[in-house]
């Protein structure tokens, strides 16, 4: 299948591996206790041990392993993720359990390297392996009626110590609108930096929309179903008031405790001048049409 995205963005921009590792690190408290002065540059920053890969993957959210950011690296390792199957149900022509290996043996992922810009707390911009979502959805056959997409990631609480605890409710659910799900931009990743995605960011396969923040991005997905009404979002269900259905990269919309305008590039130190936040991350040529003629502000 054609691979439709054309990468913008060069090896050069994107953050190093090392940057990437470290980046909870250098946002959260670490940085007070002078590691960030240690590691403001790349060159540096790649000379870490290498036995120090637990202590600088253990920043992640994944709450069914726990609410500590380091918990999903302390027990995402129990995760099995080999055999895998998605099932795809609802507005489609060929419903199934459809297994991963059958799917990337159609979709030469190591060819298919996206670039993107990411935000969270810092922007960075991450080498993802993967495919396009909407060549998935093809596959299964998109109906007419069809309006949305739903997902759901893996409810196995012999694996997840963290599901024991009703911080969200389980499954961990999260949707697009059709169109959203069919652009080019958004993708299931299965690798990341040339690697197979570790345990705690999602695999064997995640969700990434890279105009949206960064929670939209379902981690071990099961479960993909077509619907004609907007599906139920974890974060939407947990915050109604902070956490919208589209959850665009915007500017102009704070998040009620802080503000989004402007964020700061990994790796370039809490003193670093902060940037202006772009609209939908940048995307805005590739994705503003989607949103024309509708109102941002109410539909956050
Ligand atoms: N997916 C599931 N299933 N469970 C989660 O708790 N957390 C979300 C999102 N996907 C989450 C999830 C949030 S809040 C963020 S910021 C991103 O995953 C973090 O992804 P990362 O750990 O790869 O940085």
């Amino acid at each position: 299948m054609a691979h439709r995205w054309k990468n913008r963005l060069t090896d050069k921009d994107v953050t190093p591996e090392a940057l990437w590792l470290n980046r909870r690190a250098l946002i959260g408290g670490m940085a007070g206790a002078g590691l960030l002065t240690a590691l403001p540059k790349a060159a540096k920053a790649e000379t870490l041990e290498p036995n120090r890969w637990e202590e600088i993957t253990a920043y992640n959210n994944f709450y069914e392993f726990g609410t500590d950011k380091d918990d999903p690296a302390r027990y995402a390792g129990q995760l099995t993720v080999k055999p895998w199957t998605v099932k795809i149900d609802g507005l489609v022509d060929r419903p199934g359990d459809y297994a991963l290996e059958d799917i990337l043996s159609k979709m030469t992922v190591e060819e298919r390297i996206y670039r993107f810009r990411c935000v969270e707390a810092w922007s960075m911009v991450i080498p993802w392996n993967g495919f396009e979502l909407a060549d998935l959805l093809e596959m299964a056959g998109v109906q007419s009626g069809a309006k949305y997409v739903a997902f759901e990631t893996l409810l196995r609480p012999e694996e997840m110590p963290g599901v024991r605890y009703p911080v969200l409710e389980w499954p961990y659910v999260e949707g697009l609108r059709l169109d959203e799900a069919m652009h080019p931009l958004t993708i299931l990743a299965t690798g990341i930096y040339g690697k197979d995605i570790p345990n705690q960011n999602g695999a064997p396969m995640r969700l990434v929309v890279p105009w949206k923040y960064g929670f939209k991005s379902i981690k071990s997905i099961v479960r993909i179903t077509l619907t004609d009404t907007q599906p139920p979002t974890s974060w939407n269900k947990a915050q109604a008031s902070e956490y919208g259905f589209y959850s665009n990269v915007n500017p102009e919309v704070s998040h009620p405790r802080w503000s989004q305008a402007y964020e700061r590039k990994v790796g370039e130190g809490l003193f670093a001048k902060k940037q202006e936040t772009l609209m939908f991350n940048g995307y805005a040529e590739e994705v503003a049409g989607l949103y024309s003629g509708m109102d941002l502000k109410a539909n956050f």
